[in-house]
């Protein structure tokens, strides 16, 4: 390929993964004459979501990037020119900046050159609920005994509690890194549009001790399309957890007034849609629906929740938030009973099955526990998901999965809208009610149009809506 297409087909890339328009994405493009930039060599630890989208991101940004993982499939695939998980814009993003990327499950490899180290490790709760920082201690021992000299900045991406730079530091220090300065840059990837988030996102938070490491991760963020707000480390980690927190707060908070909504004869929708017009509440987060699942957000409220009670501090709202949460998929089960009478043996079609749509994340997704409690009630699963992933377990394995929604619903008593797919829309649901036993609908996320699904023969019922 000449460089010119090459240009041309990053070019492209960068305008489907953000939406930029080709002249806008032309000048921000890598290379472009005039951009005030220094190209770095950052080692990114961890190639999962977010580690593959900052560094494919890094790479887009002009800087020379290498992914490092523990898991050599994944880093065989890479190798390859395949990508592991479904992010839309990431294969495209890769492929363009090919030549500033490399991976390797070698940590040595990783940071002999490295200018700077992101760690986007993994941080799953431990049996008290606290996070588990043992990855995040590897990468600080993978440190050791290679020649550092090069090295500027250690940076975390990963989501941990308040405290922890403070501990990351002293560690560093412990180990002769004091010349390795550190900064916090917690992400706040939106799974499916995390290439836009992270090329045009709303803040860029950085959170540093010294000047130099606040103005590296800074420059680092050249060629991004957004503020961004330097801070002391421990305000940086608290921000994560408080937006997770409150954005979690919203969706509990929409989701009890469609319970109220149902006892009243309130419709939700109309609600919700007016409520986000005050622009001091704004729009977003306001969907009521089966309640929210995904990698970070059960997460994060467990984890501040933990954090606060390890302090004496019962976070009540935030128990109250979580448990909202954990209701929402058991609310929709025994609403389902309530129509059929029971569940035993009755043939129920899921559609949807990740957490969100646009991603083939399955990480607590309610899909799951609806299936779990359908079970225990001895229905009989069949479900469709064009993406999913479930893995070789209970509830997937006792499930049967189809190609197609009419599939799933053929014979069904009952029919649950778990995920937001768009092509659910797209669905001939005169075909589906002529295929199915039973036609009952539950829409777990308000997606249908409750008037044509009832004038089409359904019994439907959404989440807040008479
Ligand atoms: C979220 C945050 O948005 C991101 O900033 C953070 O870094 C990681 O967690 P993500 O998990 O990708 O990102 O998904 P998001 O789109 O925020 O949705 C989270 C969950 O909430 C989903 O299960 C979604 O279905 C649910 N949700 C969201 C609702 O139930 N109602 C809403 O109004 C919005």
């Amino acid at each position: 390929m000449t460089a010119d297409k090459a240009r041309k087909k990053a070019i492209r890339a960068r305008v489907a993964a953000t939406g930029d328009s080709y002249t806008r994405a032309r000048r921000k493009i890598a290379g472009s004459p005039g951009r005030d930039f220094q190209p770095r060599r950052v080692a990114v630890f961890g190639a999962g979501y977010i580690g593959l989208v900052t560094g494919a991101c890094f790479a887009e940004l002009g800087h020379q990037v290498i992914l490092r993982d523990v898991q050599p499939e994944k880093i065989r695939m890479l190798q390859a020119g395949e990508v592991p998980i479904f992010e839309p814009g990431l294969g495209d993003l890769l492929a363009a900046n090919k030549d500033r990327l490399s991976f390797t499950v070698d940590a040595a490899d990783a940071v002999r050159d490295a200018e700077v180290v992101y760690v986007c490790v993994d941080t799953p709760p431990t049996a008290s609920g606290d996070a588990d920082l043992s990855r995040v201690w590897a990468v600080i021992d993978s440190l050791k005994g290679v020649s550092t000299d090069r090295l500027a900045a250690l940076v975390m991406k990963s989501t941990v509690p308040v405290g922890t730079g403070e501990r990351v530091r002293a560690a560093l220090d412990d180990a002769g890194l004091a010349h390795v300065g550190y900064a916090a840059n917690p992400e706040f990837t939106s799974e499916g549009r995390a290439v836009r988030t992270f090329l045009r996102p709303d803040r860029v938070v950085i959170g540093a001790a010294d000047e130099e490491s606040a103005g590296l991760v800074t420059a680092l963020h050249g060629g991004v399309d957004g503020p961004v707000e330097v801070m002391r480390i421990a305000d940086a980690e608290m921000v994560k957890l408080a937006s997770n927190a409150l954005l979690a707060t919203k969706i509990s908070f929409i989701n009890e007034i469609a319970t109220v909504c149902e006892a009243t004869g309130a419709d939700v929708e109309a609600v919700a849609k007016a409520i986000g017009m005050d622009s001091r509440l704004g729009p977003h987060f306001l969907r009521a629906g089966l309640g929210y699942g995904g990698s970070c957000f059960p997460k994060d409220s467990r984890a501040l929740r933990v954090m606060a009670s390890n302090t004496g501090h019962p976070f009540q709202l935030l128990s109250a938030v979580i448990e909202v949460n954990e209701l929402q998929p058991r609310r929709a089960i025994q609403r389902l009973k309530n129509e059929l009478g029971t569940l035993k043996r009755r043939r129920i079609a899921l559609l949807g099955m990740t957490f969100k749509a646009g991603t083939d994340d399955m990480r607590e997704a309610p899909s799951t526990v609806v299936a779990s409690r359908l079970l225990a009630e001895g229905a009989d699963i069949h479900c469709w998901d064009p993406l999913a992933r479930p893995g070789e377990a209970e509830p997937w394995t006792s499930a049967t999965r189809h190609a197609s929604p009419v599939q799933a619903m053929t014979g069904a008593d009952a029919a649950m809208v778990i995920t937001e797919w768009p092509q659910l829309r797209q669905v001939d649901w005169t075909a589906a009610r002529h295929a199915m036993r039973n036609p009952l609908i539950f829409d777990g996320r308000n997606l249908l149009d409750p008037k044509k699904m009832r004038a089409t023969g359904f019994t439907y019922i959404g989440v807040g809506r008479p």
